[in-house]
């Protein structure tokens, strides 16, 4: 496109007012584009969690109240995340298996109580086993693909009888959205969808979530095996095509704003439903930011959670959800 030079062309004329700024805008963020994460605690107390200033675990008594809240503020879906007792944490996680474990129990809970608010279930075995990792390991810490795929299938299977409504694989086994896929059929859970952490990098932003989930005590050593190195982008687009054709209804990109590159690429070259994560560590920053003197929050989240959509996001899971939405309300 040639466009004229100035003075025919002043870019600055439809940025005066407010009411030429609004009408020139050109992406919108609203309530429906926020996904709420939510922790819950295993007793029946709210614990703050310190490394993530204003964010808490949720005892189950309180669940409902919270889905109640983020419904009520017009936010679509939670994201659940259970703090697993450390006694019910094994070398193979198989409390993830449990029918009746705290992850299935909010799930209900949800569901009983506010029916028309979606559940996003994160399917990976890090909250349930004594190593801290996403999957099995064997004798030297590695962990093993083909026979985590087969306990992450079991998981995605008992959080959908649940009631989960999207079952999320943050595990970054290969082929576990396939065969998640199959067994979902199988079962009868046709309409049950995956939201594949297709592109999740071993990210210094994850920290604070690990207090959230106490398992920053039991990592042993890192991720790096298996989730992507933060220097790649092109691998990341195969992890998509990958997770695409074993059937993933839709995508996600993490971390988020350092990640944004990669969230446009996904969008551009699969034209896909892409949703990002703006991680723990990118809300800590913001909060200590805030709590330091040095950034205005309700500016700055709405800021951060625009450019998500700007780069071609679908939506964006954040810890600043429900803030944001009433934000947005008022
Ligand atoms: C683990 C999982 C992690 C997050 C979501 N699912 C952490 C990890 O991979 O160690 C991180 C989310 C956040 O930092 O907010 N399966």
């Amino acid at each position: 496109m040639t466009q004229p030079a100035f003075p025919a062309l002043r870019l600055r004329r439809p940025r005066r007012h407010g009411w030429s700024r609004a009408l020139f805008a050109e992406n919108v963020l609203t309530p429906a584009d926020l996904i709420w994460p939510l922790f819950i605690a295993n007793g029946d107390e709210v614990e703050p969690i310190a490394s993530l200033p204003g964010v808490s675990r949720w005892p189950l008594a309180q669940i409902a109240a919270r889905a109640e809240e983020a419904r009520d503020a017009g936010i679509p879906c939670l994201a659940l995340f259970p703090n697993t007792p450390r006694d019910r944490r094994s070398d193979d996680g198989r409390e993830a298996l449990n029918p009746d474990n705290l992850m299935c129990r909010a799930i209900r809970t949800i569901k009983d109580a506010v029916p028309d608010i979606g559940v996003l279930t994160d399917v990976a075995l890090d909250p349930y086993t004594t190593h801290g990792h996403d999957g099995l390991v064997d004798a030297e810490g590695h962990v093993l693909n083909d026979p985590t795929k087969e306990v992450l299938v079991g998981q995605a299977l008992v959080q959908a009888e649940a009631g989960s409504d999207i079952v999320a694989p943050s595990d970054m086994m290969d082929g576990r959205v396939g065969a998640i896929r199959e067994a979902l059929e199988a079962g009868g859970h046709v309409d049950v969808q995956i939201m594949a952490y297709a592109a999740k990098y071993a990210s210094a932003f994850y920290g604070p979530f690990r207090d959230a989930v106490d398992t920053r005590g039991l990592l042993k050593g890192d991720k790096k095996g298996y989730q992507m190195n933060p220097a790649n982008a092109e691998e990341a687009l195969r992890e998509v095509a990958l997770d695409l054709a074993e059937g993933a209804d839709s995508v996600m990109v993490k971390p988020g704003l350092p990640y944004l590159d990669i969230v446009r690429l996904v969008k551009e070259r699969f034209e896909v439903p892409v949703f990002a994560y703006q991680v723990s560590g990118e809300y800590a920053m913001i909060e200590l930011a805030v709590a330091a003197g040095a950034a205005d929050r309700d500016a700055m989240v709405l800021e951060t959670l625009m450019a998500f959509k700007r780069a071609g996001a679908s939506g964006v899971l954040s810890y600043h959800a429900l803030h944001a939405a009433r934000l947005m309300g008022a």
